[in-house]
């Protein structure tokens, strides 16, 4: 079965580094049967629109404003990275929660600014060390979709996939046991059907990020539930990401 395979380069390559990247990407992932997707920097994604039009590779970018336009200084809206060819983008990412204070007001409205653009988002949720030692990630998580999802209609769901990344394994080389990706999959699930319904719970695509790399993504991917990853550092390694990308699930 095909799976979902994002690749997060967060902020690395510059956009000459990128361009040779994806040359070298879209050759190795042509033959892919998997559904792909590169997110860039915003500096990387005409390079992107440049080389991965008229192939399988998709691509997005990691963050959008919440508004549409204005005297934002710095910030990047929904329709320029659209206009540009961008797909997809990353809404609520653990390092925008964490490091930048993004709330769940302020994610939630960045959803309905993507969806009313034209764009699918990849929608990151995942609970933090202490939560997860205290037993409480399920509820943490499912609090977190009620807020991100609020006024989010049914159909607008198909273009919202939730990646369930524990924050500490984001970029630690820790990863979640079998079981907990299982148990929290099942939970998002759970709690789609609860929010739209049982139709809309099993048409949601699930991904699991956090530490996925060469020599672990293959048990992450078999799992049932699991419908892809979003991979940050082990992207990077263009032929390591390659081989990921290209296998028959
Ligand atoms: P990682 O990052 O694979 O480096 O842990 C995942 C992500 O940030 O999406």
């Amino acid at each position: 079965m095909k799976k979902l395979i994002i690749g997060n380069f967060k902020m690395n390559t510059t956009p000459s580094e990128f361009k040779s990247y994806a040359m070298t990407f879209v050759t190795k992932v042509k033959s892919s049967k998997n559904d792909i997707v590169l997110c860039v920097p915003y500096t990387h994604l005409s390079v992107a629109k440049e080389l991965f039009d008229k192939s399988n590779v998709d691509f997005g970018a990691q963050n959008i404003s919440e508004e549409e336009k204005g005297a934002l200084t710095g910030e990047i809206s929904a329709s320029m990275i659209k206009d540009l060819g961008a797909t997809y983008t990353i809404i609520g990412h653990s390092e925008r929660r964490t490091k930048f204070k993004e709330s769940d007001k302020s994610i939630n409205k960045k959803i309905k600014t993507a969806l009313a653009n034209g764009l699918k988002v990849l929608l990151c949720v995942g609970e933090n060390l202490q939560t997860r030692t205290n037993k409480q990630a399920c509820q943490f998580v499912k609090k977190q979709l009620d807020d991100d999802l609020k006024g989010i209609y049914e159909n607008e769901l198909e273009s919202v996939i939730i990646s369930y990344e524990p924050i500490w394994a984001v970029g630690t080389g820790k990863i979640a046991t079998n079981g907990d990706i299982k148990k929290m999959a099942e939970t998002i699930r759970k709690e789609i059907a609860y929010l739209y319904s049982e139709k809309a719970s099993q048409k949601a695509t699930i991904l699991y990020g956090g530490s996925v790399n060469i020599n672990n993504y293959k048990k992450i991917l078999q799992l049932e539930n699991v419908n892809g990853a979003l991979i940050g550092g082990a992207c990077l390694d263009v032929d390591n990401f390659s081989v990921i990308a290209r296998e028959k699930f």
